[in-house]
């Protein structure tokens, strides 16, 4: 057993006394494709050896008796019912959120205890509100033998959020926390939810993460406002073709033609939404070739359109990503995530990563005072469930 495997599991004896299941839940990284998944568009994401670990067993009381390991064991307790209160603590809402979609998706899972805690950094765009509704749906699955598919699983856990927690995320963190396997990306058609690998296993190439640090309420705020955004072109460019129902059915040429239509924040929007899934499928083609050049250069595009047309990226990030720029070692660099702040990604050769941090480390301090923390990411298997 791992260590922190170890910990939480003694963790759980200590508090509970029973035999738990153990999950493994990663995060994940976006190698390209951001802001795309609520559009119907394309993603590249990857799950990462970033996880929460959770310890689960039923505890025949119909209650739901949960541990957060890493906050100061904070506790929360609340009986198995039809509907559920939101809790002041934050983290119990993931939990809460998922048994709640359960529940409405027919299922009935029991009372349960749960013991969770991990090592991706919260708030940083690694997506560890996804890795607690995986681990957690997954977890349940087992436990009260729910017959119910991966894909079902990343839905309800994208409800979760959407419903409980509020905030109107897409599918790709859930997707990706789920269907990760090692060595590979996975481009998610966000439209017909087809996915394929593509393999990103090259031992001389790492993905160093970038954390600016930076959390900002602005996140979830400006979110919900570019997703308005979007939903605004749709609706006037659906005058001009009735057939489109969504960002993805609308040509280059259509927007261009009806720019004026549009307020030109939104035409910023859209055109920033076109260009990225164009974007992710030339990625994937450069990919196939094992050509890490020009997929890093559309990496830079990337980061250039969330800046100046998505504008969802900040100072911080666009710091780090120009420190890269003229770094021969460093083959594409973006921003990752929501925005305003978290992690840039960065791809690296993996022998001068050292040399990398370093140059970054510095041209970054001379401009920002918070401090910037760096990751080496490696794709791994998505969730696992395991019973000792
Ligand atoms: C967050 C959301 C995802 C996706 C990204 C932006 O991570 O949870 O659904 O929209 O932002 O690509």
């Amino acid at each position: 057993m791992e260590s922190r495997e170890k910990l939480i599991y003694d963790l759980f004896i200590k508090n509970f006394g029973s035999r738990p299941i153990f999950i493994k839940s990663p995060g994940r990284v976006n190698l390209i494709g951001e802001h795309t998944d609520y559009n119907d568009g394309f993603v590249l994401p990857a799950a990462i050896d970033k996880k929460i670990f959770l310890a689960m067993a039923p505890n025949n009381k119909n209650k739901i008796r949960l541990v957060a390991a890493d906050m100061d064991q904070a506790e929360y307790e609340t009986a198995v019912s039809k509907t559920y209160k939101h809790s002041a603590l934050g983290w119990p809402n993931y939990i809460l959120g998922v048994v709640d979609q359960l529940q409405k998706s027919g299922f009935t899972p029991g009372g349960f205890d749960c013991i969770f805690g991990g090592d991706i950094p919260i708030g940083a765009g690694l997506s560890s509100s996804a890795a607690l509704e995986g681990g957690v749906v997954s977890g349940l699955a087992e436990l009260f033998d729910l017959e119910i598919s991966r894909m079902e699983m990343a839905k309800l856990g994208q409800r979760a959020e959407n419903q409980f927690v509020g905030v109107q995320c897409g599918i790709m963190d859930q997707f990706a926390n789920l269907h990760g396997k090692a060595g590979s990306a996975i481009r998610l058609d966000c439209r017909s939810l087809e996915y394929t690998h593509y393999p990103f296993n090259r031992d001389d190439i790492a993905i160093l993460l970038c954390d600016t640090n930076v959390r900002r309420e602005l996140a979830t705020s400006e979110y919900n406002v570019r997703r308005k955004q979007c939903e605004v072109g749709v609706e006037i460019l659906r005058k001009f073709d009735p057939s489109i129902k969504s960002l993805r059915d609308v040509p280059q040429e259509l927007l261009e033609k009806h720019k004026d239509a549009l307020e030109p924040v939104v035409y910023n929007r859209c055109l920033y939404v076109l260009e990225e899934n164009q974007r992710v499928l030339d990625a994937c083609e450069f990919l196939l070739r094992s050509d890490i050049q020009s997929f890093g250069k559309k990496m830079y595009e990337s980061h250039a359109g969330l800046r100046d047309l998505y504008q969802v990226s900040c100072h911080e990030l666009d710091v780090l990503v120009e420190a890269t720029e003229s770094l021969d070692e460093v083959s594409g660099a973006r921003m990752m995530g929501g925005g305003f702040g978290g992690c840039t990604i960065n791809l690296v050769l993996e022998n001068k990563i050292e040399k990398v941090i370093t140059n970054i480390k510095t041209k970054y301090e001379k401009k920002v005072s918070t401090p910037v923390e760096f990751y080496i990411a490696r794709i791994s298997e998505g969730v696992t469930v395991k019973k000792y």
